[in-house]
């Protein structure tokens, strides 16, 4: 991962290049991208799960989540290592295919796709389309009929498992924007059928379209999942699901989706397991199900993100104010909590505001026999819930003009960003083979001009 070797004068290095180096050259803050660490991840995924599933299925395929973080660059590092990419708009389809990916090879998902965005994808002749909803089902085969074009579609599902992770980021509930359910409905609105699921009308409705190649199903249970039983549950439920369609239309669909999730070490309580023994539990408990359930295997795909893009990034900030003060302790009593104010904040990395996401932060510049103290890194942002990194013991002597280093920003960071406060984006920068490149310059303040209309800009 990035971020995690220092030389011998205490620095921090990313492929063996100083953090000050990259700092002086490329100004802070600064998304600094591992390309090696990023791409071993992604041949991990890869070769895991093909291993894992090579004599039960045939092979596995991996699309890598766009969303995580999306640029030419990225998109290119992941056909490379032979991933296919899932974009989850049109603007990310637009990137994967200005990226030189294959379109065969690129997924279209999102709950409200629009009519530009799904001719987008029939036009380019992507692989799959991920339909939502019954409402999207019938809108994209009217669509593609009037076009002459015939769909690819996968069907999501929502198997009604809800992995252990922060609410907000947690996809499987039935109650939630995503997803066609597997319970039977209660109501007969919106396509419903009562007493049918909304998974099972939706089939039946592809398979009748002419204008639709329903090619399988596809779910996705949630965000930064440790619990490699989620997973495994979610496909048999799923695979119970495509047994029940094989008696009903005699049709076996070709392909299974078990999307993306897979957690990552933000801190050191993080532990997760590497893909190939994520893969090897889930052959497991997909082999299990195809026993039971007298099915042959589908073509299988997941779809991770954070754990391809995560660990290859990482943050370099300069210190400006620190300041300590008293804080309440749990017990009534009082300690001393410092804090240490970078020059990012939640405009380059919004999670900790939005998820109560947990980071660390470690001195990039130097090491420091100073006294370790409990401290706050916050941003620069007018706004008091603008913390980087709660709580984190950082050198005493920690100030002004030093660098911090925040480990495993690669994802939902940088695709996240804003200008809160006109704050300019950071530059991104991959490392690889021992230099770095700039891959999206930094913003700058006149960047920020750039839509705006106004006689003083002559527009
Ligand atoms: N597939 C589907 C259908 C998804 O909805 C997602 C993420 C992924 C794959 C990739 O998940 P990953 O492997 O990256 O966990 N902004 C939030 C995460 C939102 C994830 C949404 N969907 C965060 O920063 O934690």
């Amino acid at each position: 991962a990035a971020g995690v070797d220092r030389d011998d004068a205490g620095r921090l290095t990313v492929q063996g290049l100083g953090a000050p180096d990259l700092a002086a050259e490329f100004g802070t803050p600064l998304l600094v991208l591992d390309e090696d660490d990023f791409r071993a991840r992604a041949r991990a995924f890869r070769s895991g799960f093909d291993a894992a599933f090579a004599d039960l299925c045939g092979g596995a395929d991996v699309y890598y989540a766009g969303k995580s973080l999306l640029t030419l660059s990225t998109a290119r590092w992941a056909a490379e290592e032979g991933l296919r990419v899932d974009t989850a708009s049109g603007g990310e389809l637009a990137v994967a295919l200005r990226a030189g990916v294959d379109p065969a090879h690129i997924g279209l998902h999102g709950n409200n796709k629009s009519d530009a965005e799904l001719t987008a994808a029939l036009e380019a002749g992507v692989g799959r389309i991920i339909v939502d909803s019954i409402d999207e089902l019938e809108h994209l085969a009217a669509l593609a009929a009037e076009q002459g074009r015939r769909a690819p579609v996968m069907l999501r599902l929502t198997p009604g498992v809800h992995a252990h992770t922060h609410d907000f980021i947690a996809t499987a509930h039935e109650d939630q924007k995503f997803g066609l359910s597997l319970a039977p409905a209660t109501t007969d609105r919106d396509g419903n059928v009562a007493g049918r699921s909304p998974a099972s009308v939706a089939v039946a409705a592809a398979l009748a379209a002419e204008s639709v190649d329903l090619l399988g199903v596809h779910c996705h249970i949630g965000s930064q999942i440790f619990e490699a039983d989620g997973f495994g549950l979610a496909a048999e439920r799923v695979l119970e699901f495509l047994a029940q369609v094989k008696a009903e239309h005699g049709v076996e669909l070709a392909e299974l989706d078990l999307g993306g999730g897979h957690g990552i070490a933000y801190t050191a309580v993080d532990a997760p397991r590497p893909p190939a023994e994520i893969a090897a539990a889930l052959a497991d408990d997909v082999q299990k199900a195809l026993e039971r359930l007298q099915l042959a295997c589908p073509r299988i795909s997941i779809e991770p993100g954070r754990a391809i893009s995560g660990p290859a990034g990482l943050t370099l900030y300069t210190v400006g104010v620190t300041k300590t003060v008293d804080a309440d302790t749990p017990d009534g009593g009082t300690a001393a909590r410092r804090y240490v104010a970078v020059d990012g904040g939640m405009s380059d990395n919004p999670r900790p505001v939005l998820y109560d996401a947990d980071y660390t932060a470690v001195s990039a510049a130097r090491t420091s026999d100073a006294q370790a103290v409990l401290t706050r890194v916050v941003g620069k942002h007018c706004e008091s819930g603008d913390v980087l990194v709660r709580d984190v013991y950082l050198p005493e002597d920690l100030g002004r003009g030093d660098l911090l280093a925040v480990p495993a920003t690669g994802a939902y960071t940088h695709v996240m960003a804003s200008n809160y406060n006109a704050l300019t984006r950071p530059a991104v920068v991959a490392v690889a083979g021992g230099r770095a490149r700039v891959i999206i310059r930094r913003e700058t303040q006149e960047d920020l001009f750039a839509r705006e209309a106004d006689p003083r800009l002559g527009r």
